[in-house]
């Protein structure tokens, strides 16, 4: 089974680079399942229903987000009517929406798919361990799922790096999104989980995170701020990781790092014939 995830889509850039580009990514590489982190989709901050649906036209299996989830207020209204949408899944009791959900991947493969927010320099959320291990408990590989796909969004390396090894050999895939800056420490863990520790985001890179520059550095250099933060608007650049996962255990055997566009140095994983 192959996945693909995409990290932070920020605004019109990064719909539009998703847009032009999953679709044959989907049928060149015959990837089973796509999970797509949309938080930043709606101008850099959060997610309209019209954002979240078009990123599911162009591919996506699976939706998640992350501490921008409600910056758009209609989130509120439609994360209950939409399965494929998952906000964190340690907000507190009562919060709408799901945070965890088992989707049917294209070969048939049933994934779980969890979205957790980190602590650490982050809204102080439940405990992200405690809850990963409540829902993997709910539903483990071999016992309700065939595979598990964890978005850790958060801020600090060392507590996304933290998570993948508390569930390395119960998780696919943990994955870090958040800074949206790619790291370049795709791997496999020891005991099979695929691992990364920020997936970076589908967007301008020429820019300060997603943001246009301008403001970022007027407010550096004079403290004070002079206009609201706004995405940049040039070409988009999509940065993903795709993974091979072993159809019997559930975990990783190839994981490579996707990047094309302007931004980054270009790559395309060629994981060959299904194998
Ligand atoms: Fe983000
Ligand atoms: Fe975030």
């Amino acid at each position: 089974m192959r996945l693909l995830f995409l990290g932070d889509v920020v605004g019109r850039s990064g719909r539009a680079v998703v847009a032009n580009l999953l679709p044959g990514l989907i049928e060149r590489h015959r990837y089973d399942f796509v999970v797509v982190n949309g938080e930043n989709a709606a101008g850099g901050f959060g997610i309209t229903e019209e954002t979240f649906l078009a990123l599911i036209n162009a591919g996506a299996d699976c939706v998640t987000t992350g501490n921008h989830v409600w910056d758009q207020r209609e989130a509120l209204s439609f994360a209950d009517r939409h399965d494929r949408f998952l906000r964190p899944v340690n907000y507190p009791r009562g919060t709408p929406g799901r945070g965890a959900n088992v989707y049917a991947a294209r070969n048939g493969a049933r994934i779980l798919v969890v979205n957790v927010m980190g602590q650490i320099f982050m809204p102080p959320l439940d405990d992200p361990f405690q809850a990963v291990t409540r829902e993997l408990s709910a539903c483990a590989i071999g016992n309700g799922c065939d595979g598990v796909v964890i978005d850790m969004h958060g801020e600090a390396s060392s507590e996304k790096q933290t998570m993948a090894y508390y569930l390395d050999g119960k998780a696919s895939l943990v994955i870090g999104t958040h800074t949206h800056v790619p790291t370049a420490d795709w791997r496999i863990l020891a005991g099979g989980t695929a691992f990364m520790t920020d997936v970076g985001m589908c967007g301008d890179y020429d820019s300060v995170i997603g943001m246009e520059k301008d403001e970022p550095l007027r407010r550096a250099t004079t403290k004070i701020p002079s206009a609201r933060f706004g995405p940049a608007l040039g070409p988009g650049t999509i940065s993903g990781l795709a993974v091979e996962i072993d159809d019997a255990t559930g975990l990783a055997r190839r994981v490579a790092p996707l990047r094309i566009g302007p931004g980054l140095p270009p790559a395309e994983p060629d994981f060959g014939e299904t194998g």
